[in-house]
């Protein structure tokens, strides 16, 4: 989501005659967009903004600071009595007014300006795109937002509060973008949100038996030149039938599904506020999997919950080895001030967190070890993305599993889907061999 909003900004940027800078040291704006969700990303944002501020202070001091994102949101002008050398603090519903404030401040550096008050049609403004990728030739997989907020209560969770309630964006404009993104070569479009299930509730009605965002999948379906579409994050209550359908009635929806877990111990999935049960939460994945077997499942867990006994932390492990991801984000749980679990007086020791991470991780890395391995000899059907980031010297793409794929290629071959036959594994990476361009008519195999 940080990544989309920050592409926005210096799209929006660019086309008010600003340039990206090469590095920061070349800068003469540095814009930190910040996230919330876990005391390390904060912490991160806080030792990079002060190590900034004293820069400015002691060699640049006609460099413009700003934070940006849910940290600003949350803090508001605290962070301006904090950090005299800031000029600007901007919450999330106002990334599409950086280059107003931004002209303000470059004609009058004595401003300082904090905006983090609502704004209810932030959610209708089209974020720009930037199409070529850091590491080279023209993006091909590009992200769309379809909504902004969270209606969901987790006890754990900050977004609510940072990002205010759900707000949809009209179909047409979401279609329109990525009619665009495509007509400029994007052949990969996710849809992002923070709860995407919900899309279009309250806006768009249900008919028929197919949610608003099943409508949406089957719209972005429709649009040619497109080949693949993936989403995030969904909540599993949102996985309906239709929803499952698709997975077997769209073939551009690829056979990846990123569904946060959380825990696998229903008292600590009930303490959590998430709306499901593990059993809910397996059939799920069966349902998925009688679909499509080979589907990539990938999904988020939080260790050290309140209260989370050494049994709830097992009925997690027994979960990951049940389900059998392909990969997972593990956290520990960072209390959130202003949220419920951060109030509860059951908090659980850091050593206690640290050690349960790490078996948890190494239970994870363990299997998804094992699917990787599965894959050698395998064909696979691989979107290219363009060279690869650790050896430019190689393409990079991804398969419809959503796995990474690194290969000897040519450039022809960026923005194709090509098969490749997997000979080597490395850690969360499949090396292929033998690139092959997919026949029309396979493509969407
Ligand atoms: N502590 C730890 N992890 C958290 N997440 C959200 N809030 C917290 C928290 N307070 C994790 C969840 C979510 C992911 C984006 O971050 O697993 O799915």
């Amino acid at each position: 989501m940080n990544e989309r909003d920050s592409e926005g900004v210096a799209a929006q940027l660019i086309q008010e005659g600003y340039a990206l800078a090469p590095h920061e040291a070349a800068a003469d704006v540095i814009l930190l967009n910040t996230c919330s969700v876990r005391d390390t990303a904060e912490r991160k944002a806080m030792n990079k903004m002060q190590a900034l501020a004293s820069e400015v202070r002691r060699h640049r001091p006609n460099v413009v600071l700003g934070f940006l994102g849910c940290m600003a949101q949350a803090h508001g002008d605290t962070l301006l009595s904090e950090l005299p050398e800031i000029n600007m603090i901007l919450g999330t519903r106002k990334s599409h007014r950086v280059a107003e404030y931004l002209g303000k401040i470059l004609a009058d550096r004595s401003i300082r300006i904090c905006d983090v008050n609502e704004e209810p049609q932030s959610h209708t403004v089209t974020k720009g795109h930037l199409l070529s990728r850091p590491s080279g030739g023209n993006k091909v997989s590009a992200f769309v937002n379809i909504m902004e907020g969270c209606n969901q209560r987790c006890t754990f969770c900050i977004v609510p509060k940072t990002r205010g309630v759900e707000h949809s964006r009209p179909l047409n404009d979401i279609l329109d973008e990525c009619r665009e993104l495509v007509d400029k070569g994007v052949r990969e479009i996710i849809l992002l949100g923070q709860v995407v299930t919900s899309y279009g509730k309250g806006l768009i009605e249900k008919t028929g038996g197919v949610s608003p965002f099943v409508r949406l999948l089957e719209a972005v379906h429709s649009i040619d030149g497109l080949e693949r579409i993936r989403f995030t994050a969904p909540h599993p209550r949102g996985y309906g039938d239709d929803l499952i359908s698709a997975y077997a009635n769209l073939p551009k929806l690829c056979e990846s599904a990123h569904i946060p877990l959380q825990s696998g111990s229903n008292n600590i999935l009930k303490a959590m506020k998430r709306g499901h049960s593990m059993a809910q939460y397996t059939r799920l994945t069966e349902k998925l999997r009688g679909v499509k077997p080979e589907i990539g499942l990938y999904t988020d867990i939080i260790v050290g919950f309140p209260g989370e006994t050494e049994s709830d932390f097992e009925d997690t492990l027994a979960a990951v080895k049940d389900i059998r991801f392909d990969s997972a984000f593990l956290f520990k749980y960072s209390p959130r001030t202003g949220t419920p679990a951060a109030a509860m007086q059951n908090q659980i020791p850091q050593h206690v967190k640290e050690e349960r991470h790490a078996r948890l991780m190494n239970a994870v890395d363990q299997i998804a070890s094992e699917k990787y391995k599965r894959l050698t000899g395998q064909t696979v059907e691989v979107l290219v993305e363009g060279p690869s980031r650790k050896n430019p010297s190689r393409l990079e793409g991804r398969t419809r599993c959503h796995k990474w794929v690194v290969f000897e290629g040519d450039e022809s071959m960026i923005g194709s889907l090509m098969y490749t036959t997997v000979t080597g594994i490395g850690k969360y990476t499949l090396y292929g061999e033998s690139p092959e361009p997919c026949k029309k008519a396979e493509q969407t195999k």
